[in-house]
């Protein structure tokens, strides 16, 4: 039989939101009639904007002529893409060529994918709580050891976020050769300042570390102070890739755009002692390993750079943000402990005394059949915090802080 990769067998039993989704079916089995609501995995509920409907249905008729047919797509994305979204970085005051934006079907499976580029024994930091993506996948390329009693994976350097130091990760004590970071973050919902990101691109350029920066809730930023893009600070271009996502922004969880950012002076070290451009190792790896976003799908991202699109997206964004405003205020007058929610779409909450995560939502969803993700599925750091997102229709937000404050009486 075919020897299989041992390390899967390091991973905890399952992925966070298949595991939730496993108990909420479980819950619905037993319960047929409950009304539950689902505020756990960030999926988005409007529908996409207008301008991308209409482009995406030109792009479909297009390519229903013989004329307008089109096979395979140039692997990084079409220039009508690339160009836009550099138009939009430049707009917003980051330097980033269009040739080094790699259009994908998300950044889910960028960030996924994205350490493939580094060495099998690369040293890892991330902030924990943390996007559990840029774990799981470490985990399986082999880059730890087992998971301990303390829920940290040997070999990965975990940087605690938590209200006491109000969600601003420590720089690692020892340099690592990588380093995630996520601004506006998943799952605090808070977000990096000027100068924190200054001080992690400092300390990147000191240890000859590389950031992977991921920047998929950039367009929920409120706080002018709050850079969008790590490329808006000096120097990051040596030593940052940035990930984006279409998914948040303008409803594309169900049809998949993402794009990544590899800066051509970006390099790491080869085998040998030479410099190795890290933007012809992802080209490589693109093009042996994806044929390209469809067509249409690119046609409805490009749209979203549109002066409607432009708007219908902030109409979509301001829309959840409301949301978020919502249940920041309600949460906080039931006497709960409230963060995020206002540059990102996610709250991050403290459980109640005499629960932890877990038991938090096994309880919310017995007693109000609200559905949100436990702090300790993103990280050991996460124990005792509950994220609610704000992915949702008006009214499901108002019925779930009713249901909730008959439990946790409004103060
Ligand atoms: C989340 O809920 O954290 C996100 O929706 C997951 C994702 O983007 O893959």
């Amino acid at each position: 039989m075919a020897r299989v990769n041992p390390n899967y067998s390091k991973l905890k039993a399952g992925y966070l939101f298949p595991e939730i989704g496993r108990r909420v079916r479980a819950f619905q089995a037993e319960n047929p009639q409950a009304k539950i609501i689902r505020m756990g995995i960030g999926d988005v509920v409007l529908p996409i904007p207008e301008a991308v409907r209409i482009a995406m249905h030109k792009a479909v008729d297009e390519v229903g002529t013989i004329a307008g047919f089109r096979g395979y797509g140039p692997e990084q994305g079409y220039d009508f893409l690339r160009d836009a979204i550099a138009a939009d970085y430049k707009a917003k005051g980051a330097q980033v060529e269009a040739s080094e934006i790699f259009v994908s079907d998300g950044s889910k499976c960028d960030t996924g994918n994205i350490q493939e580029l580094f060495a099998g024994d690369a040293t890892i930091a991330l902030t924990d709580p943390v996007y559990p993506v840029y774990v799981d996948t470490n985990v399986m390329a082999g880059r730890t050891g087992e998971i301990g009693a303390d829920g940290r994976y040997a070999g990965i350097q975990y940087l605690a976020m938590n209200a006491e130091n109000k969600f601003v990760a420590p720089l690692p004590s020892v340099a690592p050769e990588v380093i995630y970071l996520c601004s506006p973050n998943n799952p605090t919902g808070t977000g990096m300042n000027r100068q924190e990101l200054t001080n992690w691109v400092e300390y990147a350029q000191k240890n000859n570390a590389i950031i992977l920066f991921d920047s998929a809730y950039e367009a929920y930023i409120q706080d002018a102070s709050l850079p969008r893009s790590i490329y808006e600070i000096p120097g990051a271009r040596k030593v940052a890739i940035e990930f984006r996502s279409f998914s948040k922004t303008a409803g594309f969880t169900g049809i998949r755009c993402g794009y990544t950012v590899i800066p051509h002076e970006l390099e790491g070290i080869g085998p040998d002692g030479s410099k190795v451009s890290l933007h012809t190792m992802w080209n490589r790896r693109h093009s042996t390993k994806f044929n390209g976003t469809s067509y249409p799908v690119q046609r409805g991202a490009e749209a979203t750079f549109s002066a409607e699109g432009k708007e219908q997206v902030r109409a979509m964004v301001g829309y959840y943000l409301e949301n978020a405003r919502l249940m920041r205020t309600g949460l906080q007058s039931m006497g709960f402990e409230v963060y995020g929610g206002e540059n990102a779409p996610y709250i991050w909450m403290k459980v109640p005394k005499g629960y932890d995560s877990w038991s938090f939502f096994d309880s919310l969803l017995k007693n109000v059949q609200v559905v949100g993700t436990p702090g300790a599925g993103f990280g050991p750091s996460g124990e005792g915090y509950f994220r609610l997102s704000a992915f949702a229709l008006r009214e499901t937000v108002h019925e779930a802080l009713g249901r909730m404050s008959k439990v946790f009486p409004l103060r």
